[in-house]
């Protein structure tokens, strides 16, 4: 069974754009997985953009939600991470100046930095993936690491589909990844950029097994929500 993770993190950019606390984090995060997600994931960035340390300690405090937290290789996020004990964290490269993860993580400049996060973690009971390119050489590096999944960044096929542009190639490198990864007894995730048609696509890569989607469910989300929304604002003003 294919699991889906919905990351909830554009919950709090809306949230912050008021500076005050509507919508909630956690709600969104309970009707998720009331509404069949597999799992919550939230990225906690070192500039607090979206998510913020108490978001994280309440989503963190609710019993039995699945919780992948996203976290860079530092530190200070690693420290955060064994505290609150999330069950999954995935490392993911960040850059202050990005507007999202723009790619997988750099595996051999932050080597070290990131076999010691991923031995910290794995001490700590807490399942580890590593954001990846498709690139084999880059999941066999993840393998040596120690990590127990990877997770493979899908923002270049999500845009050449929405470009209606050839996406065959880049397909086949996730795949080749995929097969690759399982057959080292990797646990295979893809993330980044996904919407239904690239998820159809990449569905048929039978060795991705947890789809961690965010923007377009919390998108979607919003316009198709706002049917209910406004019938209840009419009732209101009848
Ligand atoms: N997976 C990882 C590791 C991410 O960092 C992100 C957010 O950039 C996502 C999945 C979700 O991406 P999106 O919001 O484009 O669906």
């Amino acid at each position: 069974m294919r699991k889906l993770g919905v990351n909830i993190d554009h919950i709090a950019t809306v949230r912050n754009a008021r500076g005050e606390d509507h919508p909630i984090p956690y709600v969104a995060a309970l009707n998720a997985i009331k509404f069949g997600a597999n799992s919550i994931t939230i990225h906690l960035r070192e500039d607090r953009r979206h998510i913020n340390d108490q978001d994280l300690k309440i989503i963190s405090g609710i019993p039995k939600l699945p919780l992948n937290l996203e976290i860079a290789a530092t530190a200070k996020m690693l420290k955060i991470a064994i505290k609150h004990k999330p069950n999954f964290v995935c490392i993911v490269p960040e850059k202050r100046e990005e507007i999202t993860t723009e790619g997988g993580l750099n595996l051999k400049k932050n080597n070290k930095k990131l076999k010691h996060t991923i031995n910290r973690l794995n001490n700590s009971k807490i399942r580890t993936s590593l954001f990846v390119n498709a690139s084999l050489n880059d999941i066999k590096i993840a393998k040596k690491l120690g990590t127990k999944c990877v997770e493979i960044h899908t923002g270049k096929i999500s845009n050449l589909v929405k470009k209606n542009k050839n996406y065959q190639k880049e397909f086949k490198k996730i795949k080749k990844c995929a097969v690759y990864a399982e057959s080292l007894a990797l646990e295979v995730h893809a993330g980044h950029g996904l919407d239904y048609k690239t998820t159809k696509i990449l569905k048929k890569i039978n060795q991705i097994t947890e789809y961690n989607i965010g923007h377009f469910i919390i998108g979607e989300s919003i316009q198709f929500g706002l049917k209910k929304v406004i019938k209840t604002f009419k009732k209101i003003l009848k």
